[in-house]
């Protein structure tokens, strides 16, 4: 969803999507995330002007940062915040709410802005806010950006490339 309404989320559904993320599952039990809910429209604005495609984070009431330890879990500290993310992106949803997934931000003035420690990497943001009905991406776009690869094309049976219902 990359088109919301104004209306502000209630403190009790970003907490229940906060809960989803704080129970994810990491490797070692690490937890190595963080998580900043980000409603201020002026540090928004600062946030959505850092990146190509990222101008609805100024429309969206939150955004929010996911940040990931380095130090604490070095191997797996994306991985895991990733995981997180994604599950607060499905508790939104249960929530009623709509999310977009961002990469194109601007990390070191992101982590300026929001005074992140230096141990940690800024991992990906989500938009969150109530969608506005049909003011999302152009039909052309749209179609374009949501198409998906045939399931043959993304699932093997046994060994890589082998269809799936056949024995290699
Ligand atoms: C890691 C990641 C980064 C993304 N970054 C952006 C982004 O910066 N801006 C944007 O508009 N969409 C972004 N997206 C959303 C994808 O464009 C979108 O998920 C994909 O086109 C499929 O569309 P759908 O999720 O609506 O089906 C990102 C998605 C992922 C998983």
């Amino acid at each position: 969803v990359r088109s919301y309404l104004p209306d502000l989320i209630p403190q009790d559904k970003i907490e229940r999507i906060l809960e989803a993320g704080r129970l994810s599952p990491s490797a070692s039990n690490m937890q190595p995330w963080h998580f900043i809910v980000v409603t201020d429209p002026q540090k928004r604005g600062v946030i959505a002007k850092g990146g190509r495609y990222a101008r609805f984070i100024s429309e969206a009431p939150v955004t929010i940062v996911g940040c990931g330890n380095r130090k604490a879990s070095p191997k797996w500290h994306i991985v895991d915040t990733t995981i997180a993310l994604q599950t607060m992106v499905l508790a939104a949803a249960g929530e009623g709410l709509g999310t977009c997934w961002i990469g194109s931000f601007e990390e070191t003035q992101v982590k300026e802005l929001l005074k992140i420690p230096d141990d940690f990497s800024v991992i990906a943001l989500i938009s969150l806010g109530y969608p506005r009905e049909k003011l999302d991406l152009a039909e052309k776009t749209f179609r374009l950006i949501r198409i998906r690869k045939k399931f043959e094309e993304i699932a093997s049976s046994e060994e890589f490339g082998s269809p799936l219902g056949k024995k290699p």
